[in-house]
């Protein structure tokens, strides 16, 4: 595993609220920040067929084309009765960003199916200008319900009961879902492999 020992990591992403959470993530790792809208780095296609490769696409272009090392991420949910969609498509079942729309389409494909186990998978990938990549995956199991419940989180979490839990992502708090999330796994991950403190 190469350790990161650089000061300075491009965020490889165009939303800015995703760069503010990822940036107070490793700030005790990293001194500057630059993310790929800043930078006017293009957005590449994700042509790969697993969370982890399509991170790795876009941290590998936003590398190259701004010389510094870049970190990606892709996540989902992987549905086990629908061979694990919407997967890589999850953001693109939401027509609009209506995930109403969206968590309507899982169930419907459910149909009456007894197997609701679902996971969320969360993948970082980590690059440098000279091509090499470290990649990271999260994952939390947990069941899917009909109806939605709650009002918190975003995407898929009025649906989806993590493992241990009776409440959706959608009914707790930010705190209690970054305890278990697929995201924040695959931050200690990468944290724990590869960064180190300042
Ligand atoms: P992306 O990795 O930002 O492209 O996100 C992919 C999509 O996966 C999001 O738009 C959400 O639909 C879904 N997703 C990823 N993580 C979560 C989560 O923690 N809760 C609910 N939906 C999620």
């Amino acid at each position: 595993m190469r350790k990161f020992k650089e000061n300075k990591l491009v965020i490889a992403t165009h939303n800015s609220g995703k760069a503010r959470e990822i940036s107070d993530l490793l700030k005790p790792y990293i001194e500057k920040f630059h993310t790929a809208a800043e930078l006017d780095l293009p957005e590449p296609e994700e042509t790969a067929r697993t969370f982890t490769g399509n991170a790795s696409i876009k941290a590998v272009a936003a590398a190259k084309g701004s010389g510094m090392p870049a970190l990606a991420d892709d996540s989902g949910l992987a549905v086990t009765a629908l061979n694990g969609e919407p997967g890589i498509f999850s953001a693109r079942w939401a027509p609009n960003k209506d995930f109403n729309i969206a968590m309507a389409e899982v169930n419907r494909r459910l149909g009456k199916s007894a197997d609701r186990s679902a996971a969320f998978i969360c993948a970082l990938a980590i690059a440098w200008p000279d091509g090499h990549v470290e990649t990271f995956e999260g994952r939390i199991d947990g069941n899917l319900i009909w109806p939605p419940r709650g009002e918190k989180g975003f995407g898929y979490d009025p649906i989806f009961i993590p493992e241990g839990e009776t409440r959706t992502y959608a009914e707790i708090t930010p705190e209690e879902k970054s305890a278990t999330s697929h995201r924040a796994r695959a931050f200690a991950k990468l944290v724990e492999q590869c960064l180190t403190q300042k």
